[in-house]
């Protein structure tokens, strides 16, 4: 069974999250990855407080095992929510889309454990510093707003920066990208859009339809002169918007125009219209899978790629 720091810290089988993902990060979702092993994590996107308190309740529900809430620090309820999840005591919190710093303290002081994103090894070390307890690593393949850096040169050097866990996140689908991470010095891998195309996301399957006719090149990153660069599927939306930026709208007209597409395409299957984020790695999803087959295969298939390269080392593969 591989079992790393991750596993210890949140009490979990196996060293894979589950990324928080607005929308979809439901208690569908994250109370089948805790379930079978994992770790589930709320999307609370730029849901108000009660949404967000409800999914937690009903998580609670459908799971005993532990679970985290993504808190997205750009959202206009990020504060209300924060403030929630403090009352509702719940234990893991992962923040992205922003500086979480500040608020650190208080989930401290009421025992939470703590995982920011971050896609530099600068704010890395600052979250350690206020006290983080794991740091998610987040390269630039991955879907939603991302950073510059891939995943393959950020994940070491965070790893050397700090001594708190790090899980490697983008890019990563099967077996083989869990043991890169592992080999990087990550002690877990955060997972998608691999989960966003799973039996129980809340996806539309329109979008599900999308990933899996989706290959290397499908992505593309729009939202540069916002200053939230964003990964998704190429689209009428996608180019639209890039035109925009190319025009040198405002920021505020670029904002209207964004407003609400991202439920549009992937809760309403609006394939051109809408938002339809997805990592790199849409490409090497090919099935629609529950997230148990989906976690027991990256699990099998990254313990035989480990004995395989053991093998390669002592020459057992020779005979
Ligand atoms: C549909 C979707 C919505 C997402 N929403 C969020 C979010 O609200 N907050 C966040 O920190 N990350 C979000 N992410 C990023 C994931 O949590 C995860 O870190 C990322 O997808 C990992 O890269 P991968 O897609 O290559 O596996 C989202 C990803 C997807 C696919």
């Amino acid at each position: 069974m591989l079992k790393t720091a991750i596993c210890d810290l949140f009490g979990i089988r196996h060293p894979v999250i589950q990324g928080g993902m607005a929308h979809l990060g439901t208690v569908e979702l994250v109370s089948a990855v805790s379930n079978a092993g994992a770790l589930g994590i709320i999307g609370a996107g730029h849901y108000e407080p009660d949404w967000v308190r409800q999914q937690i309740r009903l998580t609670r529900k459908q799971t005993r095992q532990p679970f985290g809430v993504n808190i997205q620090l750009a959202s206009p309820f990020a504060r209300e929510v924060i403030e929630m999840v403090l009352e509702e005591k719940v234990a893991i919190v992962a923040t992205g889309a922003g500086n979480p710093v500040p608020y650190i303290p208080r989930f401290k002081q009421a025992g939470m454990l703590v995982m920011p994103v971050v896609a530099s090894v600068d704010l890395a070390r600052r979250l350690e510093e206020a006290g983080a307890d794991a740091i998610v690593a987040e390269g630039t393949e991955s879907a939603g707003h991302i950073g510059d850096t891939t995943t393959m040169a950020l994940v070491p050097q965070v790893v050397d920066s700090v001594r708190i866990p790090v899980v490697a996140a983008g890019g990563i689908a099967d077996g083989r990208g869990l043991v890169a991470a592992l080999a990087l010095g990550a002690q877990g891998a955060q997972i998608g859009t691999r989960f966003a195309c799973s039996q129980e996301s809340v996806a539309h399957p329109r979008y599900k339809q999308k990933i899996l006719e989706a290959d290397d090149r499908s992505t593309v990153v729009s939202g540069q002169a916002t200053g939230f660069p964003l990964r998704s599927l190429k689209n009428s939306l996608t180019e639209q918007y890039i035109e925009l930026e190319k025009a040198g709208v405002t920021r505020e007209e670029l904002e209207m125009f964004g407003r609400g597409r991202m439920y549009l395409g992937l809760i309403d299957g609006d394939i051109d219209d809408g938002s339809l984020l997805s990592g790199q790695i849409a490409g090497l999803i090919k099935e629609i899978k529950p997230v148990r087959v989906i976690i027991e295969e990256i699990i099998n298939e990254a313990e035989t790629i480990l004995a395989g390269l053991n093998n390669l080392r002592t020459g057992a593969s020779d005979g």
